[in-house]
Order: C-alpha cells, then structure tokens, then sequence
C-alpha cells in the first residue's frame, strides 16, 4: 500500500484500488500432463477431459476462472492434444492453446505459455487444469492479496498433517517464504513440513519471465518445475507472498483416482447445498448425485441414492427417488413422480405423469397424468439406432409392458400387464390393448374391460 495510505477509502488507499482494478489479468491453464497415476485403459479420456460431475475436469477450472474476466487465457495442452484442442475450441473459444511436446514439467509448460504473451506487463494467474473444485472466490482472494502486497509473486498454500507428494513450503526462520521443495526431491526435514503448495499462484509478468529462465532439471522427475521459478524469484530478493487459505485441502489436483473421488465428493456437496439453499428438499445429500446445470424448482423432492444428470430439469411439486435415475436432458413436469428403480433418459414427463417401480424411460414424451405401472420398458434402441416412444395424456401403461419404438399410445389408452406393443403399430387413443403382440380388446358391451381381459388371456395368472 502507499505510504501513508489511511485506508481504501482515504485518497491514497483509493489510488491503489483503482490500481488493482485496472492491472490486466492474463491466465496459464497447465493442462498437458498425462495423468500417469490414473493407470490408463482404453476408455479413458485425456485427464484434463475426464469427467466430473457431467463436464469435464477442465470445464470445472473454465468456470472459475471466468468471473476474473482476464484480457487473456492460455491454455497448454500436451498429452492428446487434439483431442483436449477440440473440446477447447467448442466450449472455451476465448482460451489460446499452446502445445507442449514433449512435456517436460510444469515450469516448462508455464514457460512456453508465457512465450505466446511477448508484451504482457500484467499480473499473470497460474493454475493446473487438474483442480475441478477451484473457486473464483479463492482466486479472487489470491488476486487481491497479490495486489495489496505488491509482491512479484504469490502464492496459495495450505496446512495439512499429511501432505503425501504435494511440495512443501520452506520458509526463512522469520518465516518469509523461500521456496518449494517437491515432494520426491525433499530431504526427511523437508518431508516434515505439513504447510504444501496448492498450485496456484499470481505473477508479476516480468518476475515470472525472469524465474522461468534457466530453470534445471536436476531433480528426481528430470522436469523443469514451476515450483523452482518461484524459489528463484524469492532468491533475487523480491517479495514472495505464500498465502495460507483455510480450506486448500479443497484444493487439490487430481492425480488418481482417489483424488477424483474426492474432488467429486466436495463438488457434489455444494452443488446439493445450493439446491436446498433454493428450497430443493434434498432428504439426503450424502447419497444423492445432482450433476452440473440441473434445474430444480423449490419444493421439488429428492430422495435417497439419486443420481440427477447434467441437464434435467424437474418442475415445481416432482418428486424422485429413493434409488432413481434421471440421465442427461430428463424434463419432468410438476407433480411428476419418479419412483424406486426406474431410469428415465432423454424423456420428458408432463405434470402428474407417474412412473413408480421399476420402469425404463429412454427417449419417451409422456403426457400429463399419464401411468407408467411397474416393469414398463421401452425398448428404445434395435441395435443399430435409438427411437423415441409417445405416450398421450392419461395413459395407462399396465405392468411389465414393453413398447417397443418407435411407437405411440394414444391418449386414454390402456395396455394390459405384460403387452408387447410392436414398432409403428401403436394404440389409437382411448383403445385398450393386451398380449404378445397386443392387439386392441374387442368393446364389449355387457361388461367391464377387466372380465374382458381374463377372457381374451386364458393362460395368463391371477
Ligand atoms: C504440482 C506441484 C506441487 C503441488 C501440486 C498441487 C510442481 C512441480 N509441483 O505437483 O508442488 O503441491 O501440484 O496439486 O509444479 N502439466 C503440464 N505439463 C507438464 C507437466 C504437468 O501442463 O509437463 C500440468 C498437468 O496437466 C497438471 C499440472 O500441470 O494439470 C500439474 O502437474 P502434476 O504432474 O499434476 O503436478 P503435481 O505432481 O500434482
Ligand atoms: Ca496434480
């Protein structure tokens, strides 16, 4: 702060705001690592693009970073670069990319996206694209801190009694920082210090050129480590502030599959917090998965061991689970009841629909107040493409039908338990099938449809 600065709102103070307003922001994504630890196989999608929560890894770190509002975003892509390229060209088209071959660490990666900003005199943020539960109140924070400190660089740390492979701060006896030991490189000493590197950190640009020069690759990985740069920066005897942030084990990279889980754990919480903060009765949040961009109205019901994908959306007075599934697109409309066991994809539910136990809803429009019974399936999907299935308004669907699509039920119409309604042949409104194949029961005139059905089905139980 300027000398003598009273305070933000005296006339220095307010100098120095403006100040840390208009200094630009330039943002270096490190995405190009392998993802070693999470043992490969065949379906797995590059690390930066696994997904989380509906989206992937890297979507998470866009979505932080977003409200910061830099002038520029670089993001380094190594390991399947092409494929990580792609998705970035889709979802994040302000973010330049810059390739990594071969990739040679972290300090590396930093170096020759800063090479792809020649002029950029700002603050420059620092994040490792592997840090889904970022925060932009986190970033913020780090931000501010570096700006009221003039320091040429900061950095977010956290305190923890076992940091494993995380790098350790080593600090100065009056407790300045001075630099970072990684984990596989640390003396026993080293090793002892439970204060660890979050891995995001603010640059004065020029400090950051000057660090990234020359760095070794004389550790233990042979790597160039951005961690070294901000040692060497705190070496020329410019300021380096380390940041303690009360929940950094928040924080942390995903490295294998653990990390994930845990990453998973702490975004699934808050995203459940939100909706009941909005007045979604989520009965128990520890068992319930709502992925990302689900909208659910106030009032709404959740229950136990459900998982909400990406994209649905239940209205006002629905009610779903225990142990239901709603995949990506799910539309429910109000009062809806989505019971036990039942999967509902690419389907869309008008008001008062219900479908209790048991059932498969896979490409389905079903209108309001329409009855799916226990056991309904609609096969979706002969092997080589998916159909849809139109259910009216007020059907009822008996237990155990099979509507094979693509199809149409009438509104009003019925099935009998255990029908099997072929593609195309559908039910005309109002009618009332039964059988394998069904086939529409003959109006009768001196009793109800029941009596009719056990006529029409002899061998069919009680
Ligand atoms: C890094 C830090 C460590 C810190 C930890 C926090 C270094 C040397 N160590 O270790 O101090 O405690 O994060 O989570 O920085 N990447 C590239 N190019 C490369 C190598 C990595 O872009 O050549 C990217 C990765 O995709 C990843 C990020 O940089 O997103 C971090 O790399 P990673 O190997 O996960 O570093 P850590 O061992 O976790
Ligand atoms: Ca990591």
């Amino acid at each position: 702060m300027a000398p003598g600065a009273g305070g933000p709102s005296s006339g220095a103070g307010g100098a120095v705001l403006r100040d840390m307003v208009s200094r630009e922001l330039a943002v270096l994504v490190l995405a190009a690592g392998k993802g070693t630890r999470l043992g490969g196989g065949d379906d797995l999608p590059p690390k930066a693009l696994l997904d989380c929560l509906g989206v992937p890894l890297l979507e998470h770190v866009r979505r932080a970073l977003e409200p910061l509002g830099a002038a520029h975003t670089v993001v380094v892509t190594g390991h399947r670069a092409e494929e990580v390229e792609r998705w970035l060209a889709r979802a994040w088209p302000e973010a330049r990319t810059v390739r990594q071959v071969p990739q040679n660490g972290t300090g590396h990666a930093a170096r020759l996206a800063l090479e792809a900003l020649p002029t950029f005199e700002g603050d420059v943020l620092v994040v490792y694209g592997d840090v889904p539960q970022l925060r932009t109140d986190d970033l913020r924070a780090l931000l501010d801190a570096h700006r009221a400190s003039e320091a040429a660089a900061s950095l977010l740390t956290g305190v923890t009694p076992e940091p494993g492979l995380l790098g350790r701060i080593v600090r100065t006896p009056q407790g300045a920082f001075e630099r970072i030991a990684e984990a596989r490189d640390a003396t026993p000493a080293e090793l002892s210090i439970q204060e660890f590197n979050t891995g995001l950190y603010v640059f004065g640009a020029a400090h950051l050129r000057h660090g990234l020069q020359g760095l070794g690759s004389g550790n233990v990985l042979g790597e160039e480590y951005l961690t070294d740069a901000v040692g060497a920066i705190a070496a020329t005897g410019a300021r380096v502030e380390a940041v303690i942030a009360p929940e950094a084990g928040a924080l942390l990279g995903v490295n294998d599959w653990a990390d994930l889980a845990s990453a998973v754990a702490i975004l699934r919480a808050r995203i459940c917090t939100e909706h009941m903060r909005r007045g979604v009765r989520v009965t128990d949040p520890a068992t319930t998965v709502i992925e990302v961009d689900v909208e659910i109205a106030p009032g709404a019901r959740i229950l136990p061991f459900t998982h909400i994908g990406t994209g649905c959306r239940i209205a006002v007075g629905a009610r779903v689970g225990p142990f239901a599934r709603l995949r990506g697109g799910t539309v429910l409309g109000p009062g809806v009841e989505i019971g036990n066991f039942v999967e509902v994809k690419g389907s869309t539910l008008g008001a008062g629909a219900k479908a209790k136990h048991l059932a498969y809803l896979g490409d389905a429009d079903v209108g309001p107040r329409a009855n799916i019974g226990c056991g309904v399936v609609t096969a979706n999907y002969d092997g080589h493409e998916k159909h849809r299935t139109t259910i009216g308004a007020d059907a009822s669907i008996g237990s155990g039908t099979i509507l094979v699509a693509p199809v149409d039920v009438g509104a009003g119409a019925r099935t009998g338990a255990n029908a099997v309604v072929l593609p195309k042949k559908g039910v005309p409104p109002g009618t009332t099938v039964v059988g394998v194949p069904a086939r529409a029961l003959p109006p009768k005139a001196d009793s109800g449809q029941d009596a009719a059905v056990t006529k029409e089905q002899p061998g069919e139980s009680t």
